[in-house]
């Protein structure tokens, strides 16, 4: 019995130094995490994806997180999976700098 304690705090030691670790990581949607290649990837999926319903929009009409909140309602639009949604919104800030 004394052993099953003893592993159940390890567990709970173990998984507290994981939520803090976890807690530092950068979020899913930020700035400059694609490499060039996804970021070439991603102008490509917004000239395709982005002109369906409307011409495509210029990315310097918006600031960067303005573009965060466009993005999000016009990925799932696009059909966009999460990768390509990080990497249109990459394209989109890059072409901004
Ligand atoms: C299925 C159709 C559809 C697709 C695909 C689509 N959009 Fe849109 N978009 C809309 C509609 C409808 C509006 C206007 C109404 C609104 O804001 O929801 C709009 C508005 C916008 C605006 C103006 C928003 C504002 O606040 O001024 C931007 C910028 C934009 N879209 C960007 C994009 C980008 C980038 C993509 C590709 C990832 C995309 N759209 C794909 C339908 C679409």
């Amino acid at each position: 019995m004394k052993k099953i304690i003893a592993i159940a705090s390890f567990a709970a030691v173990l998984l507290a130094s994981c939520t803090s670790k976890s807690s530092t990581a950068t979020s899913a949607i930020g700035p400059a995490v694609s490499t060039a290649e996804q970021i070439a990837q991603g102008k490509t999926i917004f000239e395709s994806s982005c002109t369906r319903c409307h011409k495509l929009p210029d990315p310097t009409s918006h600031n960067s997180v303005q573009w965060v909140g466009i993005m999000n309602s016009m990925a799932p639009k696009a059909k966009l999976t999460d990768e390509q949604h990080q990497w249109v919104y990459d394209y989109i800030v890059s072409v901004k700098k």
